[in-house]
């Protein structure tokens, strides 16, 4: 729940947050149920009941942004979550036919074992067809092969280089026929668990979005006939047919396979993991980082922190959600270019934080060469608009005031999430 509050014409903001991953409310719905296979259950929230329920919450009158014990408001949501939810379909898959012969574009092969953390969510992975190492190895292939571009000698690897974590070391990458970019390349990791793809969420899907450079003229820039022309005459015919169980590379098979290599990609064994874990431990200056990053700024509670956490909280150090963090561009609107709605301008997709300091530079135009330039930006450098972030938009007009200490603290912190596992000298297989 968020908004803008001051009366005066400034912009300011509140945040009232409802809940996080480590403080559930576990809430039982009671089901008959008989499983012969597998089985859909569709459940609603009745939003209405959560915050109308026999008398509305007065969310203005709470002087805090986070539930805390003795927090009216939050004692009210817990009681009234139970009733808020209630169950509106059960479906049951009929089980298939099994003389059924694979469709088209249905995966043969050996089923891929997915590496993930402990501590993540399971993702939704596609089922039409499912991961295979037949058709991951065939991703990787093309993600590799300069045959995919005009001048057959750019790859998605040129931009993607493995040891900066899939992104690359420049502000705007060139494209194979020499015009630059106008973005940053983004690093490409724990892409299972987005939504959405691109700086400005523009492709809904891998298999979508990995077609896109093939053909962007700032990018590879040739079409997808002359492309899988290429690719006939360079013999990947018997590995199409090993990875979908009939001949014939089309454009949705080039798409397919390329997104079976980009899921595979998952980044989650760095030091702070393993310090999470307890199989090391951080240096104080890092915890004091952690720390000062998982913070509030909320000098009325005497809280001085670094505020980081709203936005890029969690086990992917990202909300996989679109902000405006304070960057003056006025030329890039971001989400508003994709949504055409005024209150998206200059809203950006949150970057994961992992493996960060190894993607210099940063942000979505790759203006700060450094950890240092983009924590003083936060610090004291935002820029006021209509549709920066409550959650910074709350922050005083001088800034948030951390000290040389603190910043090269966070910073420190920061390097932390650096997974050695993800780049080219450990023998994972990238
Ligand atoms: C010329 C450099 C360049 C090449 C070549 C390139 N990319 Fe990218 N990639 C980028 C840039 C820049 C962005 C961000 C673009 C934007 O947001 O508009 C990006 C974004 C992405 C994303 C989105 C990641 C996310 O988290 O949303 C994926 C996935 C991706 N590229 C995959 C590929 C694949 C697959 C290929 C090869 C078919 C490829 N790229 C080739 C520069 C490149
Ligand atoms: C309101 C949400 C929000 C808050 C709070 C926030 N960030 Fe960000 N952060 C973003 C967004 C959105 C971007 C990408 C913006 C862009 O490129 O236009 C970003 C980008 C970054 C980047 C660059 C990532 C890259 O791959 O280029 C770093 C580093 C970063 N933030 C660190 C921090 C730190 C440290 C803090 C706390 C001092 C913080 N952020 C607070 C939303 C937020």
């Amino acid at each position: 729940m968020e908004g803008h509050l001051r009366k005066n014409g400034d912009t300011g903001g509140f945040a009232y947050h409802l809940g996080n991953a480590w403080n559930r409310t576990p809430v039982s719905l009671p089901l008959l149920l008989e499983i012969t296979g597998p089985v859909t259950i569709a459940i609603d929230i009745h939003l209405d009941r959560l915050f109308n329920g026999a008398e509305p919450l007065q969310i203005a009158a709470n002087p805090s942004t986070h539930s805390r014990k003795g927090d009216e408001i939050a004692q009210l949501l817990k009681n009234r979550i139970p009733s808020a939810f209630s169950v509106r379909e059960i479906r049951q898959a009929r089980p298939p036919a099994p003389a059924d012969p694979p469709a088209p574009g249905n995966l043969v092969g050996t089923p891929y074992r997915f590496r993930l953390a402990r501590g993540f969510p399971i993702p939704e992975l596609p089922t039409d067809p499912p991961l295979t190492n037949e058709g991951v190895a065939l991703g990787k292939r093309l993600f590799h092969d300069p045959l995919l571009s005009v001048t057959t000698k750019q790859s998605c690897s040129s931009c993607h280089q493995i040891a900066h974590a899939l992104s690359d070391s420049r502000r705007f990458s060139e494209g194979a026929s020499g015009s630059l970019g106008t973005r940053n390349a983004m690093p490409l990791f724990n892409l299972a668990w987005k939504d959405s793809f691109f700086w400005d969420g523009r492709a809904p899907s891998l298999r979508v979005q990995a077609l896109q450079p093939i053909q962007n003229p700032i990018e590879m820039h040739e079409s997808l006939p002359n492309a899988i022309a290429k690719l006939k005459t360079a013999n990947y015919g018997p590995l199409f047919q090993a990875a979908f169980g009939t001949a014939g590379i089309t454009e949705e098979r080039l798409g397919i396979a390329l997104e079976q290599f980009l899921l595979t990609k998952t980044s989650y064994r760095s030091r702070f993991d393993q310090a999470a874990r307890g199989e090391g431990e951080l240096t104080d200056q890092e915890k004091r980082g952690f720390e000062l990053f998982m913070t509030e700024y909320d000098p009325r509670r005497g809280l001085k922190g670094a505020d980081c956490f709203h936005c890029h909280g969690g086990a992917f150090f990202t909300d996989h959600r679109f902000h405006n963090n304070g960057l003056r561009d006025d030329e890039d609107r971001g989400l508003e270019s994709v949504t055409g709605r005024p209150t998206d301008r200059n809203r950006f997709i949150t970057p994961s934080l992992r493996n960060i300091a190894l993607t210099a530079p940063y942000m979505h135009d790759g203006r700060f060469q450094t950890l240092e330039a983009v924590i003083n930006h936060y610090n004291s450098g935002l820029h006021r608009s209509s549709t920066l972030d409550p959650n910074l938009a709350k922050h005083p007009p001088e800034g948030l005031g951390l000290g040389r200490e603190d910043r090269t603290a966070l910073v420190a912190f920061l390097k932390t999430l650096t997974d050695p596992q993800f780049l080219p000298t450990a023998k994972t297989g990238n």
